[in-house]
């Protein structure tokens, strides 16, 4: 039989192997993995058994951890991370986006200045999509302008998603009606919605573990990253807020997933403005419009 007809079903993960695969997963990513997650874990990295043709969790275990093992590492990263994403997810940081950012941003534009929105954690592309579309909405001739949202993510096989730009029905239900008419065109054979090559222009993506370097250059108007540092230890994420500080300039935003906070330690250098929107603290206007 071959590895990938191999019935894997009755093979059971045991807890050093499950331990030692959750410090791989904090050592390598930042995920926190609990022994109640150990279903999970089991049943999402039941592919990998089969792909890399190990007999069990624990010989599989013992190779991800070795040097030899470096190249599945990131399979099993990519496995290990939750990807879910919607368009105009959490709405309310689309409408900050629309009412107090954007007229700032365009008219930076307008005057030669660049214009740089960081999707981090982007996973399959609707939340840097979602971006671009109001930024479209808003000024068609942006194009034209130094205008850039950075899509990245962990997990180089959601990102080939995220470029591809193509999404079912279900997936675009959060679009409203005029952006589905102005910026999808829908592929009958395959029965799917293709993001339009308007919208995908101002929109690239990159891999990139927040954990490692940020080797992008220049600083951000504002960083998305939503849902994302909730998978995260209260350390890894208290050791990001200085990072994405240096690179948010000092009027810039940063909007958090909704259970998703910036420590009260980190409240120096952000301040809450709106629902799990905060700004540059000092910034010009941070006082200015908060819920
Ligand atoms: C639940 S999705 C959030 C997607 C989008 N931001 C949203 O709110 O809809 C979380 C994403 O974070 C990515 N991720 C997890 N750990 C990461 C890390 N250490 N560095 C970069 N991305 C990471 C995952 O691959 C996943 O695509």
């Amino acid at each position: 039989m071959t590895n990938m007809g191999r019935d894997t079903s009755t093979i059971a993960m045991d807890t050093q192997s499950f331990n030692a695969i959750a410090a791989l997963a904090k050592e390598e990513a930042g995920l926190v993995l609990p022994t109640g997650k150990m279903t999970m874990v089991q049943s999402r990295l039941r592919k990998r058994l089969v792909e890399t043709g190990q007999q069990d969790y624990e010989s599989y275990c013992k190779f991800v951890c070795s040097a030899a093992g470096a190249e599945e590492r990131r399979y099993m990263i990519s496995a290990l991370t939750t990807n879910v994403s919607h368009f105009f997810r959490e709405s309310h940081h689309f409408d900050i986006l629309r009412t107090r950012v954007l007229p700032v941003l365009l008219q930076k534009a307008r005057n030669g200045e660049r214009i740089r929105i960081w999707s981090a954690g982007c996973s399959s592309g609707q939340e840097p999509y979602s971006i671009s579309m109001c930024l479209q909405a808003a000024a068609p001739e942006l194009a034209q302008r130094d205008v850039l949202i950075l899509g990245t993510d962990i997990d180089p096989a959601i990102l080939e998603k995220a470029e591809a730009a193509e999404y079912s029905e279900q997936q675009i239900a959060g679009i409203p009606d005029d952006m589905r008419r102005n910026y999808l065109e829908f592929d009958k054979a395959k029965q799917t919605y293709q993001v339009t090559p308007a919208i995908k222009r101002l929109v690239r993506f990159r891999e990139l573990n927040l954990l490692r370097d940020w080797p992008m250059k220049g600083q951000f108007d504002v960083v998305f990253c939503r849902n994302v540092v909730i998978y995260f230890d209260p350390e890894t994420q208290a050791s990001l807020w200085p990072r994405f500080r240096q690179r948010i300039n000092n009027d810039g935003w940063i909007f958090l997933g909704h259970s998703e906070r910036i420590a009260d330690s980190a409240l120096s250098l952000f301040e809450p403005n709106g629902m799990t929107a905060y700004r540059v603290a000092g910034s010009k206007a941070s006082s200015v419009g908060k819920e």
